[in-house]
């Protein structure tokens, strides 16, 4: 279990205004509701940390009587950053004080470029956030008017030099690539910004249009553009080509990072780890036990202040399950899947696949080559149907 680590995600469902492609489990013009929900936090945290490691484990499976130590701590959301600095650090503090988390462990906040300020990043920064995760999307003004981003092309970059010069250690951006409107020049000038603003890490999804959206509205009323399959495979072909150059190596499908750099709290959940889910829908996974939270912000701090059931629903993972699933994410990432993980597996599938050039076989694991990793859902779905 070691090695794959344990971790804590907290959820912050709120934000200052829905972007079109976002289908998260977030909320604008719910400012109100705040107060409570942070008193919801604190007092969810110190319940189930007084709790103990949750769930009963399906049979055969080993439990541990005590926490580990958890090497990761990591406030998503929504929006983080719309709470006042000193309710998040609050929070962050929170978390240290009931649940062990390592020395040096990775403590994430996600933030929203229009609500970073140099003194709100110190706050956090005194609190023992040592990385800030910011969505920057897209630096072609035209591109973040089509994603309904309010800030211009300038600000992330000014919430990085703040955030800096607060003293936070790691600076990842999230960009997303293959907007329609967007041309290959806008991208490839998006990751060259990214590059100069010094960034460690980088996130680069391709656009995808999620039911519910406004975004999906827009595609059905004829006033926006599904993005194409060809073009987002050539967007990948040049992150890898612009972020290769610049020493960031590609560790999973849509992250990159400078070596030592990779989120330690994402690889958790890529190896197959554990972690403790806390927040309005915000999924946990222990010991082969699934839960999420209720998805309204007030019903769920009603119940954690309430001190009843914040969970939605709970699932309990079986072997298949967790097979398929381990596949699923473990091919997502360089390093591939232990056999042992994933057994039995279509050899002649593999062996197909290997020829092919997508897929390779290390013996003791299965991995997707780097150059190829943009193909390791297909590669999955072959696998799962053979
Ligand atoms: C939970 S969001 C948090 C971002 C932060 N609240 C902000 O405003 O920048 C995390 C990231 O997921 C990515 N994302 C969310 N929905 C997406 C979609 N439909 N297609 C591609 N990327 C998406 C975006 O890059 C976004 O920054």
């Amino acid at each position: 279990m070691t090695d794959q680590g344990a971790g804590v995600y907290l959820h912050v469902p709120f934000c200052a205004h829905r972007c079109h492609y976002c289908d998260f489990n977030t909320y604008a013009g719910l400012d109100d509701q705040i107060p409570r929900y942070v008193a919801g936090l604190h007092a969810e945290i110190a319940r189930v940390a007084a709790a103990g490691p949750p769930g009963v484990a399906p049979p055969g499976a080993d439990v541990e009587p005590d926490w580990p130590v958890f090497s990761s701590l990591f406030v998503g959301g929504g929006t983080p950053t719309l709470l006042d600095p000193a309710d998040l650090a609050g929070v962050v503090r929170r978390v240290r004080d009931e649940l062990p988390l390592a020395p040096g462990a990775e403590v994430t906040v996600e933030a929203n470029p229009e609500t970073v300020t140099a003194g709100g990043m110190a706050t956090l920064v005194d609190a023992g956030v040592d990385r800030v995760s910011m969505g920057a999307q897209s630096f072609a003004p035209h591109v973040l008017r089509a994603l309904g981003r309010r800030h211009d092309a300038e600000r992330p970059l000014a919430a990085v030099a703040d955030a800096r010069a607060a003293g936070v250690r790691r600076i990842s951006l999230d960009l997303i690539s293959g907007t329609p409107g967007e041309t290959p020049e806008d991208w490839a000038a998006t990751l060259r910004t990214v590059l100069s603003a010094g960034t460690d890490h980088v996130s680069a999804y391709a656009l995808t249009v999620e039911p519910g959206t406004e975004y999906a509205a827009r595609v059905r009323r004829g006033d926006a553009l599904a993005p194409d399959e060809d073009v987002q495979a050539e967007r990948e072909a040049v992150a890898r080509d612009v972020l290769g150059a610049a020493g960031l190596a590609r560790y999973e499908v849509s992250n990159w990072a400078r070596r030592g750099q990779e989120s330690v709290h994402n690889l958790t959940y890529w190896r197959g780890g554990d972690w403790l889910g806390i927040g309005a829908g915000a999924h946990g996974h222990w010991r082969g036990r699934r839960w999420w939270g209720l998805r309204a912000p007030a019903r769920w701090a009603d119940a954690a202040l309430a001190g009843t059931a914040t969970a939605g629903g709970e699932e309990l993972i079986d072997a298949p399950t967790r097979r398929t699933e381990r596949l699923m994410m473990g091919l997502r990432t360089v390093e591939g899947v232990a056999r042992a993980e994933i057994e039995p597996v279509a050899e002649a599938t593999v062996a197909a696949l290997v020829r092919g050039g997508v897929l390779a076989d290390d013996g003791d694991r299965l991995r997707v080559p780097e150059p190829a990793l943009g193909l390791a859902d297909g590669v999955v779905r072959r696998l799962l149907a053979a």
